[in-house]
């Protein structure tokens, strides 16, 4: 047996530690031979659950299940390790100790046969291999990254246009993922609000926000679908603090509606996510008269962003994240274009000039909501695979499918926004990967600053009209 006894010692509080350090989900971020790691069983983190861990091997790759068999929140944990090479017990306690929290870590490996006779030889290997994951732990759990910036690679891929465009597949996302730094911010009672959270990109938010202790409003349309949603987040992750928010986004009245209903409700919104939207193929109005694109991808969320300022505001420290698409890079903000005529109609254009006034909006509503407290910031998932994207560009889909992202990988960075402690360190900024990109590819689609000013007027002055004819 090979026994490996580490200690460390953090700054946090031992319910953080624990609670960070319990989810073996999390392994990847802080243990260097582990690259992917999922919870197998529903249910909170607790005794008998269970996680794949899947580890680097000289050669290959082999996947470990760790099930927990002891658990004493916040104070140990025990972790039984099966695979077909060897078996472990890992027994991790965290005691405060003058402020911080000392983390020891004990683990008894067991080769199985054959390979128990290669014990000594992999001695040294394995215990250099511990004494680095828990170098990882510490710094996971110290949550001290350095703020966001772009990389030299990312910019340069950018000016070259197509290698940028490139980075959109999930391709982008495993590049990306080599430098990330760990995310252990604790989520305990922090209040969110995810819109369009019944598939794709907003359903894997919520899923993950979930899984790291958040409390989740999330905005749905159909009354069945949110009652499924809620129900089944609850029992994959054992998170009770789950509700639905009924609304239709593209009516005015319903997104009104729903503002009135949280600011009475008076509970502060830590981060709002503005994720919900669509692709029109073919051009059309809502029943109050507003061109659907327009209603739904800019006037909804600019509307109801401004409506819960109270409540963002009230949380002290808050983030909005507005979710655009990379076709922005493709329009120019033409304030006079926002709303689409029938005449010539082309969805992928309506949708683009859209998410590029959400963008320019992001950047406007930095600036001015710095001072109280609310960070700002745009991001775009990259190309993902979800019903959205296979309904609105079956071509598309089809030809890229190889390529696209999973929902989990497209909605990372509007999980990270949302979570990480260095993420709130910037505003007005559009992010892919976690990296804050540039808003335009093309010289051409740069917009004057008279066009931001008219369109931050054109936008206030909608609310009047549209308030006015209610
Ligand atoms: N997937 C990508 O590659 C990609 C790329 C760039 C940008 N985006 C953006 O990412 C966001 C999420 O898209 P997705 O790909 O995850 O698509 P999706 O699977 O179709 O999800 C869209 C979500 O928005 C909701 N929604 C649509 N219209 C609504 C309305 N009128 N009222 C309330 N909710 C409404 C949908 O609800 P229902 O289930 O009721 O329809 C659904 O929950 C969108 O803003 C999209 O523009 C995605």
């Amino acid at each position: 047996m090979i026994s490996l006894k580490e200690s460390i010692r953090v700054a946090r509080p031992v319910e953080e530690c624990f609670e960070y350090t319990a989810d073996f989900r999390t392994t990847p971020e802080w243990d260097a031979t582990a690259f992917k790691a999922r919870k197998i069983s529903d249910g909170p983190v607790g005794m008998g659950s269970q996680f794949v861990v899947r580890c680097k091997l000289p050669l290959g790759s082999i996947e470990l299940l760790y099930t927990i068999t002891e658990f004493e929140a916040p104070n140990m944990v025990t972790l039984q390790v099966e695979s077909w090479l060897f078996s472990a017990v890992d027994t991790i306690y965290f005691t405060e100790e003058n402020g911080e929290t000392r983390v020891d870590y004990h683990a008894d490996f067991s080769y199985k046969m054959p390979f128990a006779a290669l014990e000594g030889a992999l001695k040294t290997g394995m215990l250099r291999m511990g004494k680095s994951a828990l170098r990882g732990l510490k710094r996971a759990l110290d949550d001290s990254n350095a703020p966001p910036k772009i990389s030299s690679g990312s910019a340069r891929a950018d000016r070259l246009l197509w290698p940028g465009l490139a980075m959109f597949s999930k391709w982008g996302y495993r590049r990306g993922q080599k430098r990330w730094s760990p995310m252990s911010a604790s989520l305990k009672g922090q209040t969110m609000v995810v819109t369009g959270a019944s598939s794709g990109l907003g359903l894997a938010t919520a899923r993950e926000l979930a899984e790291r202790g958040a409390e989740l409003i999330l905005v749905m349309r159909n009354p069945k679908r949110a009652e499924a949603v809620v129900s089944e987040l609850k029992v994959e992750t054992g998170n009770s603090a789950i509700r639905a928010e009924l609304a239709d986004l593209s009516i005015m009245a319903e997104v009104d509606a729903l503002a009135d209903r949280l600011l009475k409700a008076g509970q502060p919104i830590d981060v709002l996510v503005n994720n919900a939207g669509a692709l029109f193929n073919d051009w059309g109005t809502t029943s109050e008269g507003l061109e659907q694109s327009f209603a739904l991808l800019l006037l909804s969320p600019w509307r109801l962003t401004r409506a819960l300022h109270p409540l963002l505001k009230a949380a002290g420290q808050s983030r909005v994240v507005n979710v655009v698409s990379g076709g922005m890079y493709s329009q120019k903000l033409r304030v006079d274009r926002l709303e689409a005529i029938p005449e010539n109609y082309a969805g992928a254009t309506a949708y683009a000039r859209c998410k590029r006034g959400l963008t320019v909006v992001t950047e406007e509503w930095a600036k001015s909501w710095e001072k109280d407290g609310i960070v700002v910031n745009a991001m775009h998932p990259g190309w993902a695979d979800t019903p959205g994207v296979e309904s609105a560009l079956p071509a598309f889909h089809t030809l890229t499918r190889l390529i696209l992202r999973t929902p989990e990988e497209g909605a990372d960075t509007i999980v990270w926004l949302a979570a990480a402690s260095e993420a709130s360190a910037v505003s007005g900024k559009l992010f892919l990967d976690r990296e804050p990109r540039t808003t335009h590819l093309l010289s051409k689609t740069r917009e004057d600053d008279p066009e931001r000013e008219k369109l931050m007027a054109f936008l206030e002055g909608f609310e009047l009209e549209t308030s006015i004819a209610a």
